[in-house]
């Protein structure tokens, strides 16, 4: 006879035993709150700070299997979506569910093009930007704005317009971006050009001068896409996870990716990557490793070793790997960014100490990919921008994922509260100072 799929539960509170069904290595939730002590109460709840052991969705898109380095795409092993994909067929297996056949993606290419140019007040609302505004502050601000000029957008159980809307964001995201690179260095804006390609594109709005049309090198151009493939989605990030507790309110999607970035731009999440080459100028020389990695290991969490360590891989990244090889197509074009030294060293003290072994913790996606940004000429403050454009295609992904699904609601999680009980207001020549 075949296992029952279910957990049995003894409150031994009250004695009561409670049989609840499993599926998919999961139990509901709500299932718990059956489980009372009486009628008053209100009946058990998990506690999952940081959702560290809650499933909040079902996906069909991304997936990982940390403990062995594995990652997906819609079922597609990501070293080989990045060996033979482009970055725009990679945006359209995660959103349609399938690759492109060549007309599909001829079309799809087509339709993305024909989006990347913003309104005219979109440009001068970025002019107004402080100089040195940060490049992801002006991203998240610029692409919520975005939604007062696509009001139709509201409507996101039409999924015509949110067809529409998700090509309008793949497309802009890369023109924002560059013309707030351009606006912090004060350089006119630079207007798409159809005729390149989406990377192509992009590195032509952030690099293009005085000459006719911008010399692509495709060597940098191929190294750019294949980052983009990699940074594409990743399940249930802290971004995606905002994306889709924002979406559930069934904000327009603008709104949403705004919130999305804003996720995006914390140094724990995408502006790691930032940190890391913050980190390696620190170190300054290959002398400085051990004692930089002594110190990590004493400061008991206070230092940490940036670009290390995640919360599902407990293996080396995939995309740490791939990257770490993208190094050196790159470097052939740039000339070696010195930093690499002080990094190939990092790991390599790192990974044979006893402090990471035991905790599990390898290079992840930003520990090498802010010396190839970096090598390519973009400024550190722009990195968690280049994570943001190739992450949008996730992000709606997950989003009409969501919309799609009819087990979700507007996201609103329980509390266990901590405060005080009931008590009788304290008028003000009563009370005593806080502190
Ligand atoms: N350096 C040194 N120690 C670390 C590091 C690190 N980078 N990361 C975790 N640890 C230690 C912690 O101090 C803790 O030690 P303890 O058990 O002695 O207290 C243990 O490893 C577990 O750490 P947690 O913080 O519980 O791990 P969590 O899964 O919550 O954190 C995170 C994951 C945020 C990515 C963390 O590893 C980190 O801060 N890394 C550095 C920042 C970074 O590179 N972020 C990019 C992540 S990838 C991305 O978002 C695209």
């Amino acid at each position: 006879m075949a296992p029952k799929e279910t957990l049995t539960v003894t409150d031994n509170r009250t004695g009561m035993t409670y049989e609840l069904p499993i599926q998919d290595g999961t139990i509901r939730a709500l299932d718990l709150r059956q489980i009372k002590t009486g009628p008053e109460d209100f009946g058990m709840m998990t506690y999952d700070p940081a959702f560290t052991n809650t499933a909040s969705c079902r996906s069909a898109i991304t997936f990982i299997e940390g403990d062995k380095g594995i990652l997906e795409y819609r079922g597609y092993p990501i070293e080989e979506l990045a060996e033979r994909s482009t970055y725009l067929e990679v945006a359209y297996l995660l959103l349609k569910g399938e690759l492109p056949t060549e007309k599909e993606l001829k079309e799809w290419t087509g339709h993305v093009t024909v989006h990347t140019y913003l309104h005219e007040s979109i440009k001068k609302l970025m002019e107004g930007f402080h100089h040195d505004a940060h490049p992801m502050g002006m991203l998240l601000s610029t692409v919520g704005a975005l939604s007062t000029f696509y009001p139709k957008a509201k409507n996101v159980f039409d999924a015509g317009q949110r067809n529409h809307d998700i090509v309008r964001l793949i497309a802009k995201m890369p023109t924002i971006a560059a013309f707030a690179y351009r606006h912090t260095i004060g350089f006119p804006y630079v207007y798409p050009d159809n005729d390149l390609s989406y990377t192509g594109n992009f590195l032509s709005m952030m690099k293009k001068m005085a000459e006719p049309r911008y010399q692509v090198n495709p060597v940098l151009e191929r190294a750019l896409d294949v980052l983009f493939i990699l940074h594409a989605d990743h399940e249930q990030n802290c971004s995606t996870n905002a994306m889709r507790s924002v979406g559930s309110a069934q904000t327009d999607p603008f709104s949403a990716v705004a919130a999305a970035t804003a996720a995006l731009y914390g140094p724990l999440h995408g502006g790691a990557n930032e940190a890391v080459l913050k980190m390696l100028r620190e170190i300054g020389s290959l002398a400085n490793v051990p004692a930089f990695v002594k110190d990590v290991k004493e400061g008991q969490g206070e230092k940490r070793l940036m670009g290390f360590g995640h919360r599902i891989y407990k293996n080396y990244d995939p995309r740490a790997r791939i990257i770490k090889r993208l190094a050196e197509e790159v470097f052939e074009v740039t000339g070696k960014n010195p930093l690499l030294d002080i990094a190939v060293e990092l790991e390599r003290i790192a990974l044979q100490d006893d402090y990471f072994a035991k905790r599990k913790l390898y290079p992840n996606v930003d520990f090498y990919s802010g010396l190839i940004y970096e090598a390519m000429g973009f400024h550190s403050d722009f990195f968690t921008v280049l994570f943001a454009i190739p992450r949008t295609s996730g992000w709606l992904a997950q989003w009409q994922e969501l919309l799609g699904d009819p087990d979700q609601k507007i996201a609103r999680p329980r509390q266990v509260f901590t405060g005080p009980a009931r008590r009788s207001y304290v008028p003000m020549a009563k009370r005593t100072p806080a502190g």
